[in-house]
């Protein structure tokens, strides 16, 4: 382990993995199938990936027996760890909500007063308890929190919600949104800015960057009538001042441009009711801005 490469601690299994990994291949980070192994090295990057339980990741990257980690911002929030968000990472998105059994009346969120809410937040929940001025009862639990109202134990639960499946299953319907959440590269406080690890994690950071840039950007290659330039100009939403080529036709010209990936849908009648045509809508790969 103590090999120089740059320690980066990922869930072992769970909502985050497969993405995290995902997220790691897209920088141009050749890694060996995981499973079931609890340390993996890139083979083109001095990099180990730890795979740890989520919750423990912020405390291991605290004390540096990670020197970074993804994990869901809900975590790092309730572990209370000293470490930095270095980035958001745009995946894993979801909501820590209060539910309720399905066949629950209450409609108002002062209602929880004098109830029982189980949670692996405690910290969160009381947060926004104190916030909202309910006087409600926190019931810790660490996993499957879920059951606690068939068991009687609880009331209502607060727990992550992604797709609401674990609701469904359970009988429970959302009530209040407590907190939303998005996984996240956390790093270590403790990292000397000299150090070859430092180079390292600049390098990664880089790469992440590139490649969430490049998501959510297309790249945009089209015809257009010389004489309707400046108007196709006008609709675009470049990021950077368009390409523009001489064709064989010399009234027409080739526009290309990078273009945020949701606008296409919107612009794309206008950017033919100006003459383009031949549109052409590609995905990039990485991009460095
Ligand atoms: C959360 C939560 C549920 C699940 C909800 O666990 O505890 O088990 O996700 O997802 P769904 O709405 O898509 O069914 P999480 O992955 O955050 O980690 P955990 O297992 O460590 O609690
Ligand atoms: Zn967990």
């Amino acid at each position: 382990m103590l090999n120089g490469n740059l320690k980066l601690a990922i869930q072992k299994s769970g909502r985050l993995t497969e993405k995290s990994i995902q997220l790691l291949r897209n920088c141009g980070l050749d890694i060996d199938n995981y499973s079931n192994r609890l340390i993996v090295s890139s083979r083109n990057f001095n990099l180990d990936l730890l795979f740890l339980r989520d919750d423990d990741i912020p405390e291991y990257v605290q004390d540096g027996v990670a020197d970074i980690g993804i994990v869901g911002e809900n975590v790092v929030i309730e572990k209370e760890a000293e470490v930095d968000i270095i980035q958001k990472l745009g995946f894993g998105k979801c909501k820590l909500m209060i539910a309720i059994p399905e066949d629950a009346t209450m409609m108002n969120t002062e209602e929880l007063s004098g109830t029982r809410i189980a949670t692996s937040y405690p910290k969160i929940l009381k947060n926004y308890l104190k916030n909202q001025k309910i006087d409600a009862k926190v019931i810790t639990i660490s996993g499957s929190v879920e059951i606690a109202p068939s068991l009687g134990i609880a009331d209502s639960i607060c727990d992550i919600v992604s797709t609401g499946n674990t609701l469904k299953l359970n009988k429970l319907k959302k009530f209040t949104s407590v907190f939303d959440s998005e996984a996240v590269l956390i790093g270590t406080k403790i990292l000397d800015p000299g150090s070859e690890k430092y180079i390292l994690l600049k390098n990664l950071i880089l790469r992440i960057e590139s490649s969430l840039n490049a998501r959510t950007s297309k790249y945009l290659m089209m015809n257009v009538p010389k004489q309707s330039l400046e108007r196709i100009e006008e609709i675009l939403p470049s990021l950077k001042s368009p390409t523009i080529l001489p064709l064989a036709d010399e009234s027409m010209l080739s526009v290309h441009a990078v273009i945020p990936s949701d606008t296409f849908w919107d612009i794309q009648n206008d950017l033919i009711n100006a003459g383009a045509s031949g549109l052409l809508l590609i995905p990039i790969e990485n991009m460095l801005l």
